[in-house]
Order: structure tokens, then sequence, then C-alpha cells
């Protein structure tokens, strides 16, 4: 079998928002398995530095590989982590940041490997970590929550409107056996719904999938400390982890992290703190569209700092 692959998506896009120069000090605060990390190292070159982040340590070995593998590599430093984190660790490491790279959600090396949990369409145990060492998997959450608690959950993170008949569903089930696979969940969850509706193009399982990976891997809260570390930079010009004039550019696949950005983007540039380099989120054309369907709900935005 071949490697995992992972298109990179709005590549071109997010590097010429991102604009590495040779001799920088780039962050690529999700690498998945380097697409993107790739070429920005090949601009930055050999007198560049390039940091690498990633909650899975899979990808993140993957990605430092593929790194060390250019012709001329600039330095690169690997960090397992939450990007939420990163801020705090570069600041430890006395480094500051002239470009950062946050492209969220997942890899395909992990929605492909039934082993992961991610897939509803493939039986595997119902994990869904991002970080396998991280305490709790899908299944503890749907055996621990509280029927409402899980209603509420299924309703916010996969904004499902049958969130109340699916929980139901599940606490019935669970007190006869424990719900351990993605392949009984998304049965439970067909069951709770009803026959697929014509017109619906997705799978039932689809949002309650979505919303138990959020929970599980706390994404939005995440974007939301990431964020906030960007805000707190740019009111401290020149003493934090992003340099002058530093670049910061998000990608997002829903609009559940995509608003926590949105909003904090916007404030920083009205408060004349950042430059918008994005008006309105970068879409991917129809040509990426063709070659990675995954990309359909992909949203870029970014912000550049003052220079001085
Ligand atoms: C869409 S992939 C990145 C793909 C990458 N840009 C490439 O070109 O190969 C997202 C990656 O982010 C990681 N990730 C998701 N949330 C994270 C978080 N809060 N902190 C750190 N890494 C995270 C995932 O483990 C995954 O490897």
């Amino acid at each position: 079998m071949s490697a995992p692959r992972h298109d990179p998506v709005l590549l071109d896009e997010a590097l010429a928002l991102l604009a590495p120069g040779a001799g920088e000090t780039a962050v690529d605060a999700t690498v998945g398995l380097g697409g993107h990390a790739e070429r920005i190292a090949a601009r930055i070159g050999p007198t560049g530095r390039i940091v690498i982040n990633d909650l899975d340590p899979s990808n993140l070995r993957a990605a430092e590989a593929r790194l060390r593998a250019l012709p001329a590599p600039p330095t690169i430093e690997t960090i397992h982590g939450n990007l939420a984190d990163l801020p705090r660790r570069l600041t430890d490491r006395g480094l500051a940041a002239d470009l950062v790279l946050a492209d969220l959600g997942f890899a395909s090396s992990q929605v492909d490997d039934p082993a992961r949990g991610f897939s509803f369409s493939r039986d595997g145990p119902l994990d869904m970590r991002l970080d396998p060492s991280a305490p709790e998997t899908a299944a503890d959450l749907v055996a621990r929550l509280p029927e409402a608690e899980l209603a509420d959950l299924i309703r916010r993170f996969g904004e499902e409107r049958r969130a109340g008949r699916i929980a139901a569903k599940l606490v019935a089930a669970r007190a006869d056996a424990p719900i351990l696979t993605t392949g009984r969940l998304a049965e439970l969850v067909r069951q709770a719904v009803g026959p697929r509706r014509p017109g619906e193009r997705i799978d039932p399982a689809t949002r309650t999938f979505q919303a138990l990976r959020i929970a599980v891997n706390d994404e939005i809260g995440s974007v939301e400390r990431f964020v906030g570390a960007v805000g707190r930079a740019a009111r401290s010009p020149g003493r934090s982890w992003l340099a002058p004039g530093a670049r910061v550019a998000v990608i997002a696949f829903h609009s559940l992290e995509d608003r926590p950005v949105k909003r904090a983007f916007a404030d920083l540039a009205r408060a004349g703190l950042a430059d918008a380099l994005t008006r309105k989120p970068i879409r991917p054309g129809a040509g990426e569209l063709d070659r990675n369907p995954r990309a359909r709900s992909a949203r870029l935005r970014a912000i550049r700092l003052p220079s001085s």
C-alpha cells in the first residue's frame, strides 16, 4: 500500500499570503504530513528555521522526515503538542515567528485509518483522538456523559437538529452494551434518525461523528486559545512569539472553528493592530475541488502584524 497522501489545501494561496522569505522563522502549528511545510521550508531555505508542531506524533515524524529529505533544508525544530500551547513553547525557546500557518482539522492519514476511529464508513475502535496519549476517547465520552450533555454536545458541535433523538438512542443502547466501535455508533445514529431523506447528501452519522471529534480533541477551545494568543502578541509588539511584520494564516474546515478566527482577526484589524490580508475568506477554486473534493469546506484567513 502506498504511503498516506494529503493534498495540501489552498497551498498556493497560503504561500502567497504568508510570503516566506529566505532566512525567516516559520511555524507550522498543525504540520500534518508536511505538505505546506515542505513548500515553506524550501522558500526559507538553509538559513531559515521551521518549527513544526502537531498533536499526532506519527504525523509529526512523517513531516520531519519529509523536510529533512529536502536538498537544502532549514533548521527544523519539532514540537509535539496542541497549537494552543505553541505560543508559550516558542517563547520558552526564545523564538519569534515571521510566519505562522494553522491548517486545522485532521489529515487523510488519520481519517483513512480505521484504527484511529474517525471514520463512520469503515469499522474501527471508537477513538478519534488526534493525540493517542490524550486521556479520553470518543467511546469514553459516549459512555460517560449524561443524556442531556450528550445531546447538547451533538447539537452544538455537530449542528445536528436531531441531537435529542440520537442522544436518547445512545443512552438506551449503552445500557445494554458499551458503544465501542465506529460501526456500532454509526448504526445507532442511523436507527435514531431513520433512513436518509431524499436530497440528503451526507450520511446521517456525519454530524454526530464531527461533534464527538471536536469534543474529544477540544478543537474549538484550542482555536480560541490560539487566536487569543495571537491577539495578545499583537498588543505587545516586539516582545512576543510573533516577530514584527509576522503573517498568520488559518485554514478552517467548518464554521464553528472559523468563527473565533474571523472574530479575532477582525477585532485586530479594527483596532489597527494588524492588517487583514483577506477581507473575505479565500475558498478553493474549481480546479482544486476537482483534484481534491475534501477541500470543499476549506476557508483561509490571514493577517499581518505591523512591521515596527
Ligand atoms: C489538515 S491536517 C494538516 C495538513 C498539512 N497542512 C499538510 O499539508 O500535510 C491537520 C493536522 O492538524 C493536527 N491538529 C489538529 N488540531 C490540532 C491542535 N489543536 N494542535 C495541534 N495539532 C492539531 C492534526 O493532527 C493533523 O495532523
